[in-house]
């Protein structure tokens, strides 16, 4: 453990002195605990992170082009689903879910895949994700081994809830927890803050924290070991998601890509979704805001938007470039944020504007650095409806509208029905697995 002298000595090197101003009136086990935090801190992503803070001018960059985008035909379907299901029953597929999010938007306590989203059973999300993979391990009679990030706001919370439902059937050894990055904050002048006088503010360092995160939980020797080749990455917000959707995994695979992005045509040029773009042979993700107004409207002579596609973050990777990733460093981004703080007199304060600037990675800054990327186009109502918000668009009363629409769908009843339903995709995981149990409604 860092001794008093040696923590002061290297906070006063990176101008962080006041992380120690109430160390007089500590106990010892506070002082122990904030030596520890100290210890694990990383000096050089501070001075990044320092950096970020100066102004600085704005490279100018080529306009973005819209990327090639692949829409099935049943031909591509069939030949990607055969080579996706060998690859599935070989055992070279992984499963990774990031899940270390704080989902304060919802306004629910606790880790958001605990959230009951079943419409008739409540079961969380993190039960249809579970019961995919099941699904799927025994579909192919393959091990799919599930990774799941978590920080450590929401960590023992995470493995509670899988411990109480008995993993959801998974068995307990294929179900692999790696604990998330975690950054402080800093406020406008550069320095650490702290929420209490023992202790300095930390959040997780955003899903780009995957990467390290693997790497250094071992997870990447580990899939690695099981001779695992492609990794299916997504979200914990959205019950609809396919996972390890064979036939992606077989495009994938087909087209050599070091990664592959579903696409959901843009409910309007505005929706909040990132978007793949290219500059040169170059892609890249931004944010809806960084296009013009032109841009964002722009159509195409059938009517279609020039920017029609935004990326949901599901995405198949493939193991060797992600180890190749794991050993560089990712941007940061920058959010201007409220984030609660000690004054000086020792109490703490909940601030009603940003007053601090956090820091995070994004998982899809890897995009260019990959030689190969294929973006194929999906159908939101088969595969997404987020719970991100209390109420309205993307609430857990639009998802579990959308999810009962697409199980009468499958079961051949009108989607407007008020027949209450509800499929445990363990039981049947796609529209096809349904029929061939002969079930008749
Ligand atoms: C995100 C995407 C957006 C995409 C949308 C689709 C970003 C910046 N935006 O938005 O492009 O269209 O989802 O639903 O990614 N997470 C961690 N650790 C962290 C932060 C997040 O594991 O430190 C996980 C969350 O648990 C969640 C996921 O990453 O599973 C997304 O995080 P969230 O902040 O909810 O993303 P959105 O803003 O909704």
């Amino acid at each position: 453990m860092m001794t008093f002298d040696e923590a002061k000595r290297v906070l006063a090197a990176n101008g962080q002195e006041q992380v120690l101003r109430f160390w007089k009136q500590l106990k010892p086990s506070q002082r122990k605990a904030l030596l520890s935090q100290i210890e694990s801190l990383d000096f050089p992503m501070l001075t990044r992170m320092r950096g970020l803070l100066e102004p600085s001018e704005a490279i100018p960059q080529e306009d973005p082009v819209a990327p090639e985008v692949v829409e099935w035909t049943p031909e591509l379907y069939a030949k990607a689903l055969r080579v996706g299901e060998k690859e599935l029953a070989n055992g070279r597929v992984a499963v990774l879910l990031v899940a270390g999010g704080q989902g304060s938007r919802l306004g629910f306590d606790g880790p958001k895949g605990a959230f009951p989203i079943g419409p008739l059973t409540d079961q969380p999300l993190f039960y249809f994700h579970a019961r995919k993979v099941l699904a799927l391990s025994k579909r192919y009679q393959a091990r799919v081994p599930f990774y799941i990030m978590t920080s450590d706001v929401n960590h023992a919370a995470t493995v509670a809830c899988f411990q109480k439902n008995r993993f959801f059937g998974l068995p307990p050894e294929d179900v692999i927890f790696f604990v998330q990055g975690m950054l402080p904050a800093l406020d406008q002048d550069g320095k650490i803050m702290l929420d209490r006088p023992d202790h300095i503010f930390l959040s997780p360092d955003g899903h780009g924290g995957t990467l390290t995160a693997l790497a250094k939980n071992g997870c990447l020797a580990d899939m690695k070991a099981r001779g695992i080749r492609s990794i299916f990455y997504f979200q914990v917000d959205n019950p609809m998601v396919e996972i390890a959707d064979p036939a992606f995994i077989g495009l994938h695979a087909l087209e050599k890509a070091e990664i592959s992005l579903k696409l959901v045509a843009k409910r309007d040029p505005h929706e909040g979704v990132g978007m793949v773009v290219k500059r040169g042979p170059v892609f890249s993700m931004i944010e809806y805001s960084e296009l013009t107004e032109e841009q964002a409207t722009r159509r195409k002579s059938n009517g279609d938007l020039y920017f029609k596609y935004g990326s949901v973050a599901i995405h198949v990777f493939s193991r060797a470039f992600l180890e190749r990733e794991s050993k560089k460093k990712l941007p940061l981004h920058i959010a201007h944020k409220k984030v609660p703080y000690v004054a000086d007199d020792g109490t703490i304060v909940k601030p009603g504007a940003p007053n601090a600037c956090k820091f995070e990675k994004f998982i899809f800054d890897v995009l260019p650095d990959a030689k190969r990327v294929l973006n194929l186009a999906f159908d939101r109502a088969e595969e997404f409806s987020p719970v991100k918000n209390a109420e309205g668009v993307d609430s857990p009363a639009s998802c579990r509208h959308d999810l009962q629409a697409k199980w009468r769908r499958w079961a051949g009843i009108p989607e407007d029905s008020p027949i209450p339903i509800e499929i445990d995709p363990a039981y049947a995981r796609t529209a096809e697995e349904l029929r061939e149990k002969g079930i008749r409604l």
